[in-house]
């Protein structure tokens, strides 16, 4: 007999294959044309400038960055000074469905993973309101995503995301510590030399 319940955060929704390979494709592309605009570049933690694992870029009007001076989001690429490209329409689609209430994401945050790339256990709060969910669509390798509590000694648990699943964190769960233990590799054809592409929507200023 397993006595440990499950504590599921309400607001946590998975929705899996979200995205039917056709769709997963075509984001892809759109991705590849953001990236071909909007350089992946390299973030580095604050303070100690210690490389991220991944690679990021963004769309939207607003970019998320870190580096040696802090997390922050900003109108511009980091090292293009280029405004960020538009957001695919397919995202604020998926906004407008699974967020009706709430205003408009403003920044998608792109991240690469290459197998061996991980995210350590955080929260989403460089935001300036939290009544928005955070929506992520995974691309690519399949990953291990652990999500927590509130607290960061929460207790935590761990699932699979594939290609074209989403993820929702609002409600109570909007400010759930979460992560990415490991990327599977060679679970996914999506993306021809593999690896995983995380999409993060999110909502940043105030409406
Ligand atoms: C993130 O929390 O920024 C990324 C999560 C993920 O890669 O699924
Ligand atoms: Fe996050």
């Amino acid at each position: 007999m397993k006595t440990s319940p499950i504590h599921a955060l309400t607001g946590l929704a998975y929705y899996p294959d979200y995205f039917d390979w056709g769709a997963q494709d075509a984001l892809l592309a759109e991705i590849r044309a953001i990236v071909a605009e909007a350089p992946l570049f390299q973030p580095v933690m604050p303070r100690t400038g210690k490389p991220f694992s991944v690679k990021m870029s963004n769309c939207g009007p607003l970019g998320w960055v870190s580096d040696i001076n802090g997390y922050r989001y900003q109108p511009a690429h980091p090292d293009t000074g280029r405004p960020w490209p538009a957001m695919p329409a397919a995202l604020t689609e998926l906004w407008d469905r699974l967020a009706p209430e709430a205003p408009p994401p403003e920044a998608c945050l792109i991240n690469f993973y290459e197998p061996g790339a991980r995210m350590g256990l955080h929260q989403d709060r460089d935001e300036d309101m939290f009544d928005a969910p955070v929506i992520s669509v995974s691309l690519g390798d399949t990953a291990t995503f652990r999500v927590g509590g509130t607290s960061r000694k929460d207790p935590t648990r761990s699932f699979r995301l594939a290609s074209g699943d989403v993820v929702v964190l609002g409600g109570d769960a909007r400010l759930a510590h979460h992560g990415i233990d490991r990327i599977l590799a060679g679970t996914s054809t999506l993306l021809k030399n593999g690896g995983r592409i995380n999409l993060t929507l999110r909502r940043v200023t105030a409406a």
